[in-house]
């Protein structure tokens, strides 16, 4: 235990069981930079709090480079007495400049240290990938459903056709969810960009270092944390993370429940392209889309990690316990799951064949049974009545054999004397959808609207 940091007090060795059970380098060094960038900074603050010269500073500033171009080049190689990426880049960081590294971590803890780590990587995950990753994902929805608003499909409820609807409006729903969750990132990321750099081990900072002038060095635009004791203890953004990386795959579990139907032969109103599709060992005319059955099985993971990382929290008594070790894994997983699902789902919607006669031809007259109560409606019956009075049209046309369409003028008059000899030209499903002009709705110029809204939100952030 004399090669540990924190080894003065101890006489016995560790465990080996307990060593490994204690290790977090093997998935914390993913941090490396994070924890350098930090350090950089945190001498930088030691100069100003006058416990540093300005040249012990500049010997741990080339210090801490040359211990990045290791990470860097791949040739850092962990001590065994490394139990995290803390004592590690100290560690080699001693070795490799001496005496001004033993000074470093004066009035600084691994606790405030890993909480500022930890925001740091989010911080550059959600500004370097995600976010751009699902803006890419909008902008491909956005630009199909630009470039194909002629093609009408059924739209759902209950999975039972409803109403018709474009295409373009179907996709367009997913980037609206997706937009969502942009926003909700966004949020966290200003929850996150608070420094908690200065707390210590819990107590605070004795030594007077400038928080402020830290959370600039380091990029935290929202400030500093208010109070030590919550602050190495907060994993609150991280949690907020793990939501909106659940949310996310929620979202395209949907788009891919929803994909996986209209590919399969039954439905045939998308095509995937064989770049995310496979095949079967058995059957040779199996193709499978096994690219959006694992977007939705792979929401499970996001979803338990979110889980995990609240139950790590319950109950835990006040500032850092070793529980809080627990947090990084699952934020790892999450943000390289999530990543992964949003640029395959980007792949397989940018690649697919929509098939617009397909579409059209599960389109039937009864998904405009409300057309029929509109219609009424127009003509001065109040809803109610004409919701009735087009229910009772279905119910004789089943009567009769026939589909809705297919009744006479005579027919429909025996319903309610309120039709005229035009609702036989009701039956026009182009007509229908062009009723939904209202923003938000699936008429043409409405869709249009949205594609706008999306151009200028996509286009201003
Ligand atoms: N490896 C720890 C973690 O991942 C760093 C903090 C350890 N602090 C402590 N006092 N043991 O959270």
């Amino acid at each position: 235990s004399e090669s540990k940091l924190w080894g003065g007090r101890f006489t016995g060795g560790l465990d080996p069981l307990m060593q490994a059970f204690n290790d977090s380098l093997s998935f914390d060094k993913r941090m490396w930079r994070q924890d350098l960038r930090g350090s950089r900074a945190y001498a930088t603050a030691l100069v100003g709090a006058g416990l540093l010269t300005e040249a012990e500073a500049s010997e741990l500033h080339r210090g801490l480079d040359l211990v990045a171009a290791e990470w860097q080049s791949g040739s850092f190689v962990p001590a065994p007495s490394d139990e995290d990426i803390h004592t590690a880049n100290e560690r080699r960081l001693k070795e490799l400049v001496g005496a001004p590294a033993a000074k470093l971590h004066t009035g600084r803890s691994r606790n405030d240290q890993v909480a500022t780590d930890i925001r740091l990587w989010l911080m550059d995950y959600l500004s370097d990938e995600l976010l751009p990753q699902l803006r890419r994902l909008i902008n491909t929805l956005v630009s199909r459903a630009e470039s194909e608003t002629g093609v009408l499909m059924p739209g759902y409820t209950h999975l039972q056709r409803a109403q018709p609807v474009r295409w373009s409006h179907w996709l367009l729903s997913y980037a609206s969810m997706l937009r969502r969750d942009c926003q909700r990132l966004a949020d966290c990321r200003a929850r996150t960009a608070v420094c908690p750099l200065g707390s210590g081990a819990l107590a605070g900072n004795p030594f007077g270092v400038d928080r402020q002038a830290l959370a600039d060095a380091l990029g935290f635009t929202s400030g500093v944390t208010w109070n030590s004791l919550d602050a190495v203890a907060d994993r609150d953004f991280a949690s907020e993370f793990q939501f909106a990386a659940a949310m996310i795959g929620n979202h395209l579990s949907r788009l891919a429940e929803d994909l996986i139907l209209f590919c399969s032969k039954e439905f045939g109103f998308v095509t995937l392209s064989d770049a995310y599709s496979t095949g079967s060992s058995l059957m040779p005319q199996k193709k499978n889309a096994d690219s959006l059955e694992l977007i939705r099985g792979k929401t499970g993971r996001l979803c338990g990690h979110l889980v995990s990382l609240l139950m790590v929290q319950k109950s835990l008594p006040s500032a850092f316990n070793k529980d809080l070790q627990e947090d990084k894994e699952g934020l790892f997983d999450s943000a390289d799951t999530v990543s992964a699902v949003v640029r395959i789902a980007d792949g397989v919607v940018a690649t697919l064949t929509v098939h617009p006669e397909a579409c059209a031809g599960a389109l039937s007259c009864d998904m405009l049974a409300t057309d029929l109560a509109y219609y009424l409606v127009r003509r001065g019956v109040p809803f109610r009545e004409a919701h009735a009075a087009s229910g009772r049209c279905v119910a004789l046309a089943e009567a009769k054999a026939c589909q809705l369409h297919q009744l006479t003028f005579e027919d429909f008059r025996t319903v309610s004397e309120k039709f005229g000899e035009d609702v036989t030209q009701l039956w026009d499903f182009e007509t229908s959808v062009e009723q939904y002009g209202a923003f938000g709705g699936t008429a043409l110029e409405s869709v249009r609207q949205q594609v706008a809204a999306f151009r200028r939100w996509l286009g201003d952030e």
